[in-house]
């Protein structure tokens, strides 16, 4: 079973070669640093104390709300803030400021974070990108319909979700994977959790 993961996995990394290897200095931060520098860069002004043209600081901040979650783009805040519709309150940039990615350069992130988010010589564990269809596929094409299945895979609605412990939790529900429900709570925070731990009521919320 490991192993038809493995394959599947090296089948998908050859299969995108040209993307293969992205780096974060090389790739990422060009288009991060023009488009974001105004609030996240180190001469500038850092808001969130986030600073996107520094690497080092970069890397140091991943763990804090789950920045980036190496192999995990949809437990990653960067990439869920650039995922989301211009007009949601988590978009970056901030709707009405700034200039948006790319569908290609959002494209670029999440497959550098499916890559391991390598960064100043590490590199943590590797993870699927989505297939066709999936939450999270970013489909080439005109931009109209780009823009509409970027919106709909994961629709932001806030909710109570109970546990098998009786204990209630508001958080949005990103996605269902593998077992483990994806969720972000207000603060942003996002983080998993085993569906066998939720009640049979919260259960039967998620989608199917
Ligand atoms: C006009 C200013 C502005 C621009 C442009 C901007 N941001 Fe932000 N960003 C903010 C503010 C303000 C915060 C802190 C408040 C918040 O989290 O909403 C923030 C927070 C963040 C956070 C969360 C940091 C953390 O540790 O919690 C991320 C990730 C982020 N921005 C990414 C980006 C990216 C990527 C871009 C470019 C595509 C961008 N931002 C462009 C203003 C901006």
């Amino acid at each position: 079973m490991m192993k038809m993961k493995h394959l599947a996995l090296m089948a998908l990394l050859v299969s995108s070669s040209p993307l293969m290897a992205l780096d974060y200095e090389k790739d990422i931060m060009p288009f991060l640093s023009e488009k974001c520098g105004e609030c996240h860069s180190k001469e500038g002004k850092a808001k969130g104390g986030l600073k996107l043209d520094d690497p080092k600081h970069f890397f140091s901040r991943f763990e804090k709300n789950g920045v980036v979650v190496p192999g995990d783009w949809d437990a990653s805040y960067l990439f869920v803030t650039l995922f989301r519709p211009a007009d949601h309150d988590d978009a970056m940039p901030p709707s009405g400021k700034g200039e948006r990615l790319t569908p290609e350069e959002t494209r670029m992130v999440q497959q550098w974070i499916a890559d391991g988010a390598p960064i100043e010589g590490e590199k943590g564990e590797t993870g699927p990108m989505p297939k066709e269809g999936e939450g999270g596929y970013i489909p080439g094409g005109d931009p109209k319909s780009v823009g509409d299945a970027m919106a709909k895979p994961l629709p932001a609605v806030e909710q109570d979700w109970v546990n098998t412990d009786g204990k209630t939790m508001r958080a949005t529900l990103l996605r269902v994977d593998g077992g483990k429900a994806v969720f972000k709570m207000k603060n942003g925070q996002v983080f998993k959790y085993a569906i066998e731990n939720l009640s049979e009521e919260s259960q039967a919320k998620l989608p199917k």
